[in-house]
């Protein structure tokens, strides 16, 4: 069974923008997928609606199976844990131990639960010590770990994460990608990073209104026409070895992460 399907999806917003035209998507479970894509793409709009936030007019939505309606959205939402892009719209309490705690307080767990869940979560996006600060007055950065952690502290079976890594620190990015690399269930990470989309996700889905690609990080490595239409820039490391490739007549696939480069280098 899918963890999330999307068959026929169009979305248009009240003012006319159509921002999803026919997604079909289906995501397995524990499956680790990258959404990528230009500016207004639909990514966040796509998002929302696997969040059950947004209830498109056209398709169907299944989440773990369920059909996705305005009766049972509340419910189904339950299953997901959903980053916002924009930490503005997620944190809303006095201080960043209340937002972190605020879902599992609501999920009516045991105090003991709460704190150790609280204090999990926190540790994992890398704010010990701001417990009793107020979430509002925290810089982008900040405030985005401490979405992150709320998100985490949930420990849903899905998670759809909405530009995670925007404003984090070169640190802050590589402690994410490792902590979302050790969750079990499953994730969807709209990203503009794709250095950091290679090394959490195989599958890669284009986005432009509509799906331009869904396949494997290799086959899209190699297709310059779908990076062009979505405003994609290969990571400088795939530029360099895709260059020297080239200009050296070799034949290797285009490496993905330094140790994959190392290992083509050291083999020629
Ligand atoms: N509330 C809204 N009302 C009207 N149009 C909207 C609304 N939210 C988004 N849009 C439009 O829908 C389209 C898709 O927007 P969306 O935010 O989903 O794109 P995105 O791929 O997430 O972009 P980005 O990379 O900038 O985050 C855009 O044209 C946007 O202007
Ligand atoms: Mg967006």
């Amino acid at each position: 069974m899918a963890a999330l399907k999307l068959t026929d999806v169009s979305f248009t917003y009240p003012d006319g923008i159509q921002a999803l035209d026919r997604v079909s998507l289906s995501i397995g479970e524990g499956e680790r997928v990258a959404l990528v894509g230009p500016n207004g793409a639909g990514k966040s709009t796509l998002l929302r609606i696997m969040a059950a936030l947004n209830i498109p007019a056209e398709g169907i939505v299944e989440i773990t199976g369920e059909r996705l309606t305005k009766k049972d959205a509340e419910r189904l939402r339950r299953r997901i844990g959903f980053l916002f892009q924009d930490p503005d719209d997620q944190i809303f309490m006095p201080t960043v131990w209340d937002d972190v705690a605020f879902g599992p307080i609501n999920m009516q767990l045991s105090a003991d639960e709460v704190e150790g869940r609280v204090a999990r979560a926190i540790h994992m996006a890398g704010i010990e010590g701001y417990e009793q600060r107020v979430p509002h007055h925290l810089s982008f950065g900040e405030k985005k770990r401490v979405a992150i952690a709320g998100v985490l502290a949930m420990q849903t079976p899905i998670l759809l994460l909405d530009e995670p890594t925007a404003n984090l620190d070169p640190q802050g990015r590589r402690d994410l990608v490792d902590v979302l690399k050790s969750l079990p269930g499953t994730v969807l990470i709209a990203t503009h990073d794709l250095a950091v989309a290679m090394e959490l996700a195989k599958r890669v889905v284009v986005l432009k209104r509509t799906i331009l690609f869904d396949g494997d990080f290799g086959t899209l490595l190699e297709n310059p026409a779908i990076l062009g239409s979505a405003n994609l820039e290969l990571p400088p490391l795939c530029k360099l070895l895709a260059e020297w490739r080239k200009r050296m007549g070799k034949d290797f696939a285009i490496p993905q992460t330094v140790e994959e480069a190392l290992e083509v280098l050291m083999r020629s």
